[in-house]
């Protein structure tokens, strides 16, 4: 199924251990079941310009300024071969990292973000929804350890708490704020909700013979969720009617 008069996309942003790929898997899962076409993507690219960037978190970074040339140019390239494409066949699309990150993560490097948001938006489609997983510094740097980044945890703090601070700068009606520490399901059903409302998307799932169907299974994916925030003998009462009413909201 194609969305009409255009594909749509979706970005996921936030700083390393927020879960974006988490949430990005979880909503190609559920779009996967509703017959629209999905198309999953990242920046940096596996693209001459992203493996550059990639090799010099090793090799050593390169200067502020040729960075950022080279994720642009990056960008460039995935605007053009894949992104521009996908969105003109009627597409949705997911892209985990996108000119936000070049804002927060050259922005932290002393580049200013308001110019660097200006310059991609010369030649890259705003998208149609921007998420941004917010997470405390100390639960995002606790999550990468465990994963065994291996980075100076001293650095990628200070680094850390620049790209936040720009993350959290960012404004627009299209942006979908998350609290990361939430639970996975919860997230997972905010972002849900956020994309069906998107008017290309719901009219697409409404007019599909699925369409039904669909609204059945986001009704029964609530009440999971409901009673397993309920049956949740970790959480105190407080805490479990919060959780429920934000999940309802
Ligand atoms: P990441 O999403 O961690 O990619 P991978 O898991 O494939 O290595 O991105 C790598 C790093 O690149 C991440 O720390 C953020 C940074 N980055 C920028 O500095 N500028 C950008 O424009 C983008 C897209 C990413």
């Amino acid at each position: 199924m194609r969305l009409q008069p255009r594909g749509v996309l979706i970005a996921f942003e936030g700083i390393d251990g927020a879960g974006k790929t988490t949430q990005v898997s979880a909503l190609e899962k559920w779009l996967g079941t509703t017959g629209l076409e999905v198309v999953r993507t990242k920046e940096p690219t596996n693209g001459t310009w992203g493996q550059i960037v990639r090799a010099s978190s090793v090799t050593g970074r390169l200067p502020p300024e040729k960075e950022l040339e080279v994720f642009i140019a990056d960008r460039r390239d995935h605007v053009r071969s894949l992104l521009t494409p996908a969105l003109e066949r009627g597409a949705v699309i997911l892209v985990d990292r996108y000119y936000f990150s070049t804002a927060a993560y050259q922005g932290a490097r002393g580049l200013d973000p308001a110019e660097i948001l200006r310059q991609n938006e010369a030649f890259a489609p705003r998208p149609d929804l921007l998420v941004i997983l917010e997470l405390p510094l100390d639960a995002a740097l606790e999550r990468i350890e465990v994963r065994g980044g291996g980075e100076n945890l001293f650095e990628k703090r200070e680094d850390l708490a620049k790209c936040d601070a720009i993350f959290r700068r960012l404004e627009g009606n299209d942006i979908l704020r998350l609290d990361g520490t939430q639970p996975e399901e919860t997230v997972a059903k905010l972002i849900a909700d956020a994309v069906r409302a998107l008017p290309a998307v719901g009219h697409a799932l409404r007019s599909s013979p699925s369409g039904a169907a669909l609204a059945a299974t986001a009704e029964q994916t609530t009440l999971a969720e409901v009673a397993r925030i309920t049956n949740d003998a970790s959480l105190s009462p407080a805490e479990k009617l919060a959780r429920l009413r934000r999940l309802l909201a």
